[in-house]
């Protein structure tokens, strides 16, 4: 039950010196009692990996000057609002080259923007009515703040109980504020339609569950994977990733998705498993048509957020992707990689692919090359 209102859209423009929030505002909203119990439940009994989805929205809301997230606070909660913020002022404290969130920040313009290509090159190619599905959305707002989605039926698919959740927090956010008088988001649903899909992906039935709620293999889709397939055992990562690139037979398809290097593993060796230091020759290889590569600082990753040459991200860029470790200091090369595949039903080689192009390609990038 979400209040209609204005809707978003619109990103405040960037004002770095003025961006900064010494003090920590906490919402009213999240101070209420039903909706503090909810977040007090996540912290009880959510496993680390579903937390990571507060922990994500959280940066969301810590970067507002650049990313419009009207629910990222209501959904992250104040605890995660008040480490992720600790981080930051720590780092701004310390002068650090690169400020808690960046990544984050980054990664979630690059599949905004992305995100509205893709559906406006499925629109181009004659599928009026995009699907849009969220594997591992976590709490992710995109269908109530991207207007790009107004023909597309989006999917949310998470755990059981993170869909639960959302929902709940969601109505008792809603109900408090209007109890309590105290502020409350002008937010709409921007989508055509918006499902949520409790189930986990790691089971071999997952795509006819999502058919079960809705989705047609028929119809073109845009499949975000943001922050999932790291979490995920080999097996399974490439269980999703071959169903995906199964449908590219079927229906025009865009995979939007961030792959680890193998280097970057290592951050958590309990957390993180899947990886692939080449994904743009994994994914052509599972069925799509093309794959593009980009990296944080890259001209379409960058957004006016990476600008400084010696931070961490523009080091990584200059170090070529054979290498093992950063030759200034020695350190292991721990990369983010942005990945944009795309595959359609093409009957010949030469046949037009959906983003415009007439390809016969199967790979390219935009980052250094081996
Ligand atoms: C880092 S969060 C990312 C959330 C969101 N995509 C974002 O970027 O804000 C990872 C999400 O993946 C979900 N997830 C992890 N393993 C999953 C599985 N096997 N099935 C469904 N969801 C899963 C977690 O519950 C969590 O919400």
């Amino acid at each position: 039950m979400l209040k209609p209102g204005a809707g978003g859209g619109e990103t405040e423009q960037p004002s770095p010196a003025g961006w900064w929030q010494p003090e920590l505002k906490v919402p009213e909203v999240l101070l209420s009692e039903s909706v503090k119990r909810l977040h007090a439940s996540i912290e009880e009994e959510w496993d680390s990996v579903e937390r990571t989805a507060c922990q994500t929205a959280a940066s969301r809301a810590l970067w507002k000057h650049v990313i419009h997230d009207p629910l990222a606070e209501i959904l992250a909660g104040e605890k995660h609002l008040r480490s992720s913020h600790g981080k930051m002022m720590a780092d701004r404290l310390n002068n650090a080259r690169e400020i808690s969130g960046v990544m984050l920040a980054v990664r979630t313009l690059w599949f905004d923007s992305k995100l509205e290509a893709a559906v406006e090159s499925l629109r181009a190619f004659g599928e009026a009515e995009t699907q849009v599905v969220l594997l591992g959305a976590g709490m992710d707002a995109r269908a109530y703040r991207l207007k790009c989605l107004k023909d597309s039926s989006v999917f949310e698919v998470d755990s059981q109980k993170l869909i639960r959740m959302k929902a709940d927090l969601l109505n008792a956010a809603a109900a408090a504020a209007e109890q309590e008088g105290s502020f409350w988001p002008e937010v709409r649903l921007e989508a055509k339609s918006l499902t949520r899909v409790g189930t986990d992906i790691r089971e071999v039935d997952w795509l006819e569950t999502l058919q079960r709620h809705g989705f047609s293999l028929q119809k073109g889709t845009v499949w975000v994977l943001e922050g999932i397939l790291y979490y995920l055992r080999e097996p399974h990562a490439m269980h999703v990733l071959r169903c995906i690139a199964a449908n590219c037979c079927v229906a025009p398809t865009v995979l939007l998705a961030d792959f680890m290097n193998q280097h970057s593993t290592s951050l958590s060796r309990s957390a993180f498993h899947f990886y692939s230091d080449w994904p743009e020759e994994l994914l052509p290889s599972l069925g799509f048509s093309a794959a593009t590569l980009s990296q944080i600082g890259d001209p379409d990753a960058d957004f006016g957020l990476v600008t400084d040459p010696s931070n961490l991200f523009n080091r990584l860029r200059r170090v070529p992707r054979t290498a093992e470790t950063d030759p200034e200091d020695g350190t292991p090369c721990r990369r983010l990689y942005l990945v944009h595949a795309t595959g359609s039903p093409t009957t010949s080689p030469h046949a037009r692919t959906h983003d415009g192009s007439s390809s016969t390609s199967s790979s390219s990038s935009t980052s250094s090359s081996p």
